[in-house]
């Protein structure tokens, strides 16, 4: 298929999220527009509770928005999709850290990084000793997670992410439980992946991190602010 390099990787209008509880409904999300361009490099930030997460896990299709003019992404409108359509996508075109790193405990740190590849039944053997050996994982493959420090185990989850190359990468602050020097690895990995092409939307409460994206978004009360 023909590249169509002008369509943005985001494209969404008028977002509108409120999670029902109890019989109570909050809105969090009200009205939202975001663009992103193929190849940039987002970040989100903005105060705890102001609907960061809600954003990206719509955009990463683990969520459906209350209502939306239009959520297309990587180049497909998503809203109407059937499950097994979001799946699909999700495995195919998305990479995502989760802001807490949603690694499985029972299998070793290798195995976990090469399960986005096992679920499109890509090889994983040259890719995931390379990718743990640039991460400054290579040393504890074989290792359950628990095992690893905090630090550790956020840089597997960023490696399982991108191990199969997504279109996009979704990442919900992949630094916030990290000390500045692992903080810093883990930025210099993300700036690696964007010089290569890779689209990135970023949620950080880190102002020096924001620094390196291509552009900085602010968002309070479920609403982008300048
Ligand atoms: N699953 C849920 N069910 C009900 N309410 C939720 C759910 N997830 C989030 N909320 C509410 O939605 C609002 C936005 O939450 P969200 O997690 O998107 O914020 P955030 O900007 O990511 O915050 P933080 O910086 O603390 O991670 C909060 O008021 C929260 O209580
Ligand atoms: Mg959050």
């Amino acid at each position: 298929m023909k590249a169509m390099t002008d369509e943005p990787m985001i494209d969404v209008r008028d977002l509108h999220h409120a999670y029902t509880h109890g019989g109570v409904t909050e809105p969090v999300l009200h009205g939202l527009d975001l663009r992103v361009r193929r190849g940039e490099f987002v970040v989100i930030m903005g105060p705890s509770g102001c609907g960061k997460t809600t954003l990206l896990n719509i955009l990463g299709l683990m969520l459906a928005p209350t209502r939306a003019a239009c959520v297309r992404i990587a180049g497909r409108e998503t809203l109407g999709c059937g499950d097994a359509e979001r799946t699909r996508l999700r495995r195919d075109a998305l990479g995502f850290v989760f802001q807490r790193f949603n690694l499985l405990p029972t299998i070793s740190v290798a195995r976990n990084v090469a399960l986005p590849l096992r679920l499109r039944g890509a090889a994983a053997d040259g890719v995931v000793p390379a990718l743990l050996e640039r991460m400054g994982l290579a040393a504890h493959a074989a290792k359950k997670p628990r095992q690893l420090s905090v630090g550790q185990q956020q840089r597997v989850a960023l490696a399982r992410a991108v191990v199969a190359r997504p279109a996009l990468l979704l990442a919900d602050e992949p630094t916030g439980n990290l000390d500045s020097t692992n903080a810093d690895a883990v930025l210099t990995l993300l700036a690696g992946l964007h010089a290569d092409g890779q689209t990135i939307v970023m949620i950080t409460h880190n102002e020096q991190l924001a620094v390196r994206a291509d552009r900085v978004l602010h968002m309070r009360d479920g609403r982008f602010v300048d």
